[in-house]
């Protein structure tokens, strides 16, 4: 059952800039019209304004710009409405935050998210910078009962899918730098970190972390941050909406999640990693968790996610992990 107050929120947000009946909403809510009054004066006190007009009904003017619980489900799609999410006003990490959250017997799908991280984990044991700058760090939890093998391929089908809503509502060019990373330019916007607990050939837990710059100004980060990263509204020129734009992502993350285990996502990759990768026919170096590293230009993914190099004597290699950087 939805929270009464993302109720009401969902229906004014989808009638906006219409009024809705007071009437309705108390039928829907099962509470009396002074009931949706009172309600309606608490969210006023939370940031949120309406008119009231007498035989129209509500219509909702204003919604705080953050992050809040109430308003991601509001903002998401009626089926998602149920969606256990866990925002935290500050956390170490939201990834390690979930896998409490595993342990304690919650379970999936899940979503933790929350403004700031004191301890935000990135890949190959590196920490994500992640000051309360209005961004948004969030992680899902999934069960998927998949082959490990194919959580290389996981990674990538969630960056192209990430890119691809954050192109059409920011009305941006992005790409996806292999395996992880998501790109304006040569700036990173944003970094996908997934953990996953196998059993013996199975994943039991999977765990999808993404940290995404959203209203920070990165250019005040220090020298070498402020080269590497930039944000959706440095890149826009305006702030973003937190919690809407959460919704917009939980709600890409899921679909792309149940296309992901019907299996039908194989030919949607291949043809999304043409279009969103940013390595191609670029002359790179791959360094491995060994120290070894191999050159060559890149060549696109092959099924299993791994990144094909063509080396100098023409011949072609695969890489499952490394971490790549550009030769001039
Ligand atoms: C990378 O590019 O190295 C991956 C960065 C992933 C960062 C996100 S922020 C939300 C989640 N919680 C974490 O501690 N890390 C991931």
């Amino acid at each position: 059952m939805q929270e009464p107050d993302s109720l009401i929120l969902r229906r004014l947000i989808g009638a906006s800039p219409q009024f809705v009946s007071g009437t309705d909403l108390a039928k829907q809510l099962e509470i009396s019209r002074v009931g949706v009054r009172s309600r309606l004066e608490k969210l006023r006190e939370q940031g949120f304004d309406f008119d009231a007009v007498r035989n129209r009904g509500y219509r909702i003017t204003r919604h705080p710009l953050g992050l809040s619980t109430k308003l991601i489900s509001a903002f998401l799609p009626e089926e998602l409405s149920t969606l256990p999410i866990f925002l935290k006003p500050e956390i170490d990490s939201t990834n390690s935050e979930a896998e409490r959250l595993i342990a304690q017997g919650v379970r999936d799908p899940f979503v933790v998210i929350s403004p700031k991280q004191t301890r935000g984990r990135g890949r190959l044991g590196r920490s994500w910078h992640s000051p309360e700058e209005g961004n948004i760090y969030v992680s899902f939890v999934f069960r998927p009962e998949l082959p490990p093998s194919q959580m290389n391929t996981f990674t990538l089908w969630m960056g192209v899918n990430i890119c691809r809503y954050l192109e059409e509502l920011c009305d941006l060019r992005l790409g996806v730098k292999w395996p992880n990373d998501i790109l304006a330019g040569q700036k990173k916007i944003a970094g996908i970190l997934t953990e996953a607990r196998i059993d013996s050939d199975r994943t039991r837990d999977l765990i999808l972390g993404i940290g995404l710059n959203v209203n920070c100004d990165c250019s005040q980060w220090d020298e070498e941050l402020s080269q590497k990263a930039v944000s959706l509204s440095q890149l826009t020129g305006r702030s973003l909406d937190l919690s809407r734009l959460a919704a917009g992502l939980i709600n890409q993350v899921l679909k792309a999640f149940k296309q992901f285990v019907s299996g039908d996502y194989v030919q949607a990759l291949s043809l999304d990693w043409k279009r969103y990768d940013l390595l191609k026919g670029m002359p790179i170096r791959c360094t491995q968790s060994s120290g070894q590293s191999i050159s060559g230009v890149a060549e696109g993914i092959d099924p299993d996610g791994s990144l094909r190099l063509r080396l100098p004597d023409q011949s072609v290699t695969t890489v499952l992990s490394g971490e790549i950087t550009l030769r001039t």
